[in-house]
């Protein structure tokens, strides 16, 4: 199995034992070192419940995406040459508002959460569309497939910056709607005991009127829920929160309590000194969303200079600003972006593969107080195996095997994937892995 254990390094333990409880839980990790390794071994043979995990193959923890447009699935990888505010315009307004049809929303969702599992995701952070019900479709599909998820329902009334067809008609009345919203989340996870929380998503600054901002800030307070949206992304953004409030976009978000230990803000390319002091005071998470950044983002971001100066720091596919569902392919862009971030300390940018899955596991998880993203004992089981498709040509050495994995996996190697010790995504057919 291989879990990380700092930022700098991950842990590399073979033959190890995975002790599941009943409820889904790491209970212990026995080495094939210590005493009992045998007969505990023996025993779960003789309740069958032992789960081989092949010479070739590898444990890892499954990922967090911490920053995902469910209604965005159909446009991934469609008109990404254009700039940022025409994109939202002219093609991702239309295809969120038309989440209003039910069967539609059920037919992506249910096509987007299959592939976000197959590529080893085990907790999302979405953003919704503005439509209630639509966004409980979401939630049901997440339910009944077994995905670990966090839900936003957007506010977004600004008439000056959102269309007629695909805004909510007053600040009141968005308001109103997402606490109905809250309230038949809290009522389906009572129904399901699937593992849902509401979100509190104003879409980004330009987008809503302060009555709203101001009005969401309040109601994460009152039910203590996380917040998300999208902060520092783009000149354009960082623009308008100067020409509109005198301020930088954190601090405007942070003027009407956005900022909190809960939140998670996506994208941050553009995020000075003083913002990452800001995001650190408040222990507020940064989504990074590497893929995207190429695309809208104007630079590169700060990630190693945020982790250093203690920001939480997660990875975000941004489905469809990023075009994969595949944590694997941010985590490799994370570490290719990085690498050209020009900034004083040049070098010192630098992520390596140690760096990125720590963010792609550890980094989400913190992010949203969830005890996932490590084979540790007290963690949920949510686990992936993944096959090395490099064994027969490569080295063993256990650092070269996992720079391969975050390197080569694709869909095709993983092999199951696994949420709360259940089984959520099987490609190895009828034989179950056994
Ligand atoms: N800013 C506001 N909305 C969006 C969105 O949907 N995607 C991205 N990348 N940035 C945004
Ligand atoms: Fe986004």
């Amino acid at each position: 199995m291989i879990t990380s254990a700092t930022f700098d390094k991950a842990d590399f333990t073979p033959k190890a034992l995975i002790c599941v409880d009943q409820s889904g839980i790491i209970d212990r990790v026995i080495s094939a070192t210590d005493s009992d390794y045998q007969s505990v071994k023996q025993a779960a043979i003789n309740q069958d419940t032992l789960r081989i995990v092949h010479p070739g193959n590898y444990l890892l923890p499954g990922f967090t995406d911490l920053h995902i447009h469910a209604p965005q699935w159909p446009q991934a990888g469609l008109a990404l040459d254009k700039p940022l505010n025409e994109w939202l315009n002219t093609y991702t307004f239309p295809l969120e508002a038309k989440f209003k049809d039910l069967a539609y929303a059920k037919k992506v969702y249910k096509s987007l959460i299959k592939e976000l599992l197959a590529n080893g995701t085990t907790t999302g952070l979405f953003f919704g569309s503005l439509d209630t019900k639509a966004n409980l479709v979401l939630a049901k599909i997440c339910a009944e497939y077994g995905q670990r998820a966090f839900i936003g329902r957007v506010n977004m009334d600004n008439p000056k910056q959102t269309p007629d067809y695909y805004r909510d008609s007053s600040a009141a009345q968005g308001l109103l709607e997402t606490e109905k919203f809250i309230q038949e989340m809290f009522d389906l996870q009572k129904q399901t005991s699937a593992q849902l929380t509401p979100v509190i998503t104003p879409r980004f600054v330009p987008s809503c009127t302060p009555e709203t901002l101001k009005g969401l800030g309040q109601l994460a307070k009152k039910y203590d829920l996380p917040i998300q949206s999208h902060c520092s992304e783009s000149i354009w953004e960082d623009g308008f929160a100067q020409e509109n409030f005198q301020k930088r976009d954190a601090q405007v978000l942070d003027s009407f309590g956005l900022l909190t230990d809960k939140a998670v803000m996506a994208h941050g390319t553009l995020l000075n000194d003083s913002d990452l002091k800001l995001f650190s005071n408040r222990k507020t998470a940064l989504a990074h969303c590497p893929i995207s950044n190429v695309y809208f983002g104007n630079q590169v971001a700060p990630i190693k200079k945020a982790h250093e100066q203690r920001v939480k720091v997660g990875l975000g596919t941004d489905i469809s600003g990023g075009f994969s569902p595949s944590i694997y392919k941010n985590m490799q862009q994370a570490i290719m972006s990085s690498q050209i971030l020009k900034d004083q300390t040049n070098l010192n940018s630098r992520l390596t593969a140690s760096n990125a899955f720590y963010l792609a596991t550890i980094g989400g998880a913190e992010a949203l107080h969830v005890k996932t993203g490590q084979i540790k004992p007290g963690y949920q089981a949510d686990l992936q195996i993944v096959s090395d498709s490099f064994k027969e040509v490569s080295s063993n050495r256990s650092q070269d095997i996992f720079e391969r994995l975050i390197y080569h996996t694709n869909k095709e190697n993983i092999l199951q994937v696994y949420v709360s010790g259940k089984l959520v995504h099987n490609n190895l057919g009828e034989k179950n892995g056994k």
